[in-house]
């Protein structure tokens, strides 16, 4: 059915039941298709050249437009609070609140650093950022085919915007639910626009009200990439889900967080930077 099902990065608890929801979604066809993705170290690779490949807040905070005392705090916190974020002994209702912590104190610095808004394009170009090998294929065939896919990220909207359209993919069935930011008149960064999205709140209750939130209720077969376990409530606001496939990237602590992936997500792959299982599962359903 699926070639690519049989690499070496892909784990599955239960074959029939994935075999299952692949022909439904292959009967349902294009018309009633959407993928719903995570963005950082879903669409973007974890690793590239030896060391981690930035995440879009990563790009921003890493980047010469912060004074190197804003670069130390925000360093520091990525250390505080990516272990609890990636924590498995945490339950997500411990998570949460310490998550709105750290985004807020993230925003709330980045807005004391005079970015500007024509700095953006400069700032991805140099940040060596690197979207999954197989890329071009997955949002080729989804344009083609007129495949709506949603991105749903908690991470810079205006950054993972500038990183696709420089990967020259942007293109019109794309729609993008994530933390934008807010500029003055003279294009600085004031603040950033509500409702604040991190990785445990990626649900109905910051959908409300989007145009997508409307767009997408129609379109009962769903794909949904991620990889952390906040991605799995991506697809909530969808009433009435007829098949929904759901991929994992498990990229790190990979033996600690196996068990645990493996009961959500119906295809796991480990420590694959590549599109290809997705890429091979679209061949066989469009
Ligand atoms: P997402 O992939 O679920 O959209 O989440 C965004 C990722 O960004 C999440 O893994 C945490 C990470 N992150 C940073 O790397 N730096 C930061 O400053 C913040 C707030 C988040
Ligand atoms: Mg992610």
């Amino acid at each position: 059915m699926v070639p690519e099902l049989e690499n070496a990065t892909v784990r599955i608890q239960r074959p029939e039941r994935v075999a299952g929801i692949i022909r439904s979604l292959r009967e349902q066809g294009a018309s009633k298709l959407q993928v719903i993705s995570d963005f950082d170290m879903t669409l973007s690779r974890f690793g590239c050249s030896g060391g981690r490949c930035p995440t879009s807040h990563n790009i921003l905070n890493d980047s010469r437009v912060i004074s190197e005392d804003g670069r130390k705090k925000l360093k520091d916190l990525l250390d505080y609070y990516y272990p609890i974020e990636t924590d498995p002994n945490r339950t997500l209702e411990e998570k949460r609140p310490l998550m709105v912590e750290w985004w807020s104190r993230v925003h709330e610095l980045l807005t004391q650093q005079n970015i500007r808004k024509g700095d953006i394009a400069q700032i991805v170009r140099e940040s060596g950022v690197m979207l999954r090998d197989g890329f071009k294929e997955l949002f080729d065939q989804l344009h083609k085919y007129s495949v709506p896919l949603f991105i749903f990220s908690a991470g810079i909207g205006d950054i993972l915007e500038e990183i696709i359209r420089q990967a020259n993919v942007f293109h019109s069935n794309i729609s993008v639910v994530s933390n934008y930011m807010d500029f003055d008149e003279s294009g600085v960064l004031t603040r950033f626009k509500g409702p604040l999205i991190h990785t445990y709140n990626k649900n109905n209750s910051v959908l409300q009200g989007t145009e997508c939130f409307q767009q997408l209720s129609t379109r009962t077969s769903i794909i949904l990439l991620g990889d952390s376990m906040g991605d799995l409530t991506m697809a909530d606001g969808v009433p009435s889900v007829e098949s929904i496939l759901k991929i994992g990237f498990l990229n790190d602590k990979v033996e600690e967080q196996r068990g645990k992936y493996l009961d959500a997500y119906d295809i796991v792959l480990e420590r694959d930077e590549t599109l290809d299982v997705a890429n091979g599962i679209l061949r066989y359903i469009l």
